[in-house]
């Protein structure tokens, strides 16, 4: 099926079965704040949807504004963090909070975020993607999975993941691209799951090659040890 094809079936299907998370913008409303989208991707970078919840509610109650966390201790900034590990996510927080609020807000291109503390590629497209309403192309663990089978890419990972970058290239729309890589996640982690995917609930089951193949779950192929 065309590349527009397939994401008009996802998106449709995102409209009706987004997962209500806090950090997105309500049903109808603008783009949600890119404080709140910045500070959600950077916890979900090691740590579960589940538990970044309550984390994300705790921060945003203190700090609900990223000039808000600017200014708040070291100290005060580490404890809240305690649980969600990988400390040198919380210090380049804090870092970037600072670096934001001089600027007097966040950079809205990929490249500009890129530049940010903390701020990977991957980071850096989501945020302009769910923020800004930028064309990204958003390649997590999820969007991999979902990826891989639709086109059965045969490579092993680690070396596959140019393959499934340019095949997730090939898929996004220019418009609402922010949907389209939330409505991949949302998909790759409720029915494009890693051990048994459900297949029969995917609005993508006819354009995919992997379902096709009888065999969905073999991909992302891993290399061999
Ligand atoms: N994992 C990383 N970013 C996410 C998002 N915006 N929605 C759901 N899961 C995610």
């Amino acid at each position: 099926n065309a590349p527009r094809a397939i994401a008009s079936a996802l998106l449709h299907w995102y409209d009706r079965n987004a997962r209500d998370l806090p950090w997105r913008a309500r049903p109808g409303a603008n783009a949600p704040d890119p404080y709140r989208v910045w500070l959600s991707e950077v916890m979900l970078q090691q740590t579960q949807v589940a538990s970044v919840i309550p984390y994300f509610d705790k921060f945003t109650t203190r700090w609900p504004s990223v000039a808000a966390l600017a200014a708040a201790e070291d100290a005060d900034l580490m404890a809240a963090w305690a649980g969600l590990g990988y400390y040198a996510r919380a210090r380049n927080l804090l870092a970037c909070a600072r670096e934001v609020a001089r600027r007097g807000g966040f950079p809205d291109s990929e490249s500009g975020l890129r530049e940010l503390p903390g701020v990977g590629g991957y980071t850096a497209a989501a945020i302009a993607a769910i923020a800004f309403g930028r064309r990204a192309v958003v390649v997590d663990a999820n969007v991999e999975r979902v990826v891989a089978r639709l086109f059965a890419v045969e490579e092993a990972l680690p070396g596959a993941r140019a393959r499934i970058y340019a095949r997730t290239d090939s898929i996004t729309p220019d418009l609402r691209s922010g949907d389209f890589a939330q409505a991949m996640m949302d998909l790759g982690s409720g029915t494009c799951t890693a051990r048994s995917p459900r297949c029969l609930l995917c609005p993508l089951r006819e354009d995919c090659a992997g379902f096709a193949g009888g065999a969905p779950e073999r991909f992302p192929v891993k290399a061999a040890k």
